[in-house]
């Protein structure tokens, strides 16, 4: 059944792979997907976080795979939820997050991809800059209902080209380019 794919993308998100599907794409790169809860170590850094979490993937599929870590960090709340955001919105959620905000509303999506096979653990770091909009705005998943990033109006539940300019997009951009090349 996954005889097709060369690398899986290894999530318990959908969402998050059904955008790494359509980035990849873009650059020719297919993926398949594997469905998982992985390892989540405690730590402040998306980065050691994302390693754990290959290095689970791969030595439970045993396949190249590619995970992803994110994390929306708020100015005013000095840079909460940050690492912690996957269990912020499962409990105070996009409500919560209003209720705690004043003016300044300046945030930053981050995400980390980790590629992962039996000889190499590397990691691809995207960021986007943007804001917590004042009320929650369009049908997303996540934080997309708030986050309005830089020079838009709109959240990215609101837009259509979310793909195009997603901290997501800016991770996956620098894979495939370093992706591409290894498979030269
Ligand atoms: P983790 O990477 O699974 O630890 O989760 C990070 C959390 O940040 C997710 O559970 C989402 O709630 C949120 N998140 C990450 N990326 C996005 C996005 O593109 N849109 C909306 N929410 C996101």
């Amino acid at each position: 059944m996954h005889k097709s794919f060369d690398l899986f993308f290894v999530s318990s998100n959908r969402h998050k792979y059904q955008e790494a599907k359509n980035i990849l794409n873009l650059y020719g790169i297919k993926i398949g997907f594997l469905k998982s809860n992985l390892n989540e170590i405690q730590s402040n850094s998306l980065h050691s976080i994302a390693i754990e979490k290959a290095q689970d993937a791969f030595s439970k599929f045993k396949k190249p795979v590619v995970i992803e870590d994110d994390g929306l960090f708020i100015d005013f709340l000095d840079g909460f939820p940050g690492p912690y955001s996957s269990y912020v919105f499962k409990t105070i959620g996009n409500k919560g997050i209003l209720n705690l905000l004043k003016n300044n509303r300046k945030a930053k999506f981050v995400s980390i991809i980790t590629y992962c096979d039996k000889n190499i653990v590397k990691s691809f770091e995207g960021k986007l800059d943007g804001k917590i909009s004042i009320i929650q705005k369009g049908k997303g998943w996540g934080y997309d209902p708030i986050f309005i990033p830089n020079g838009l109006k709109k959240t990215f539940a609101e837009i259509n080209n979310k793909n195009e300019l997603s901290h997501r997009y800016n991770a996956l951009k620098k894979f495939s380019k370093w992706y591409l090349y290894k498979q030269e």
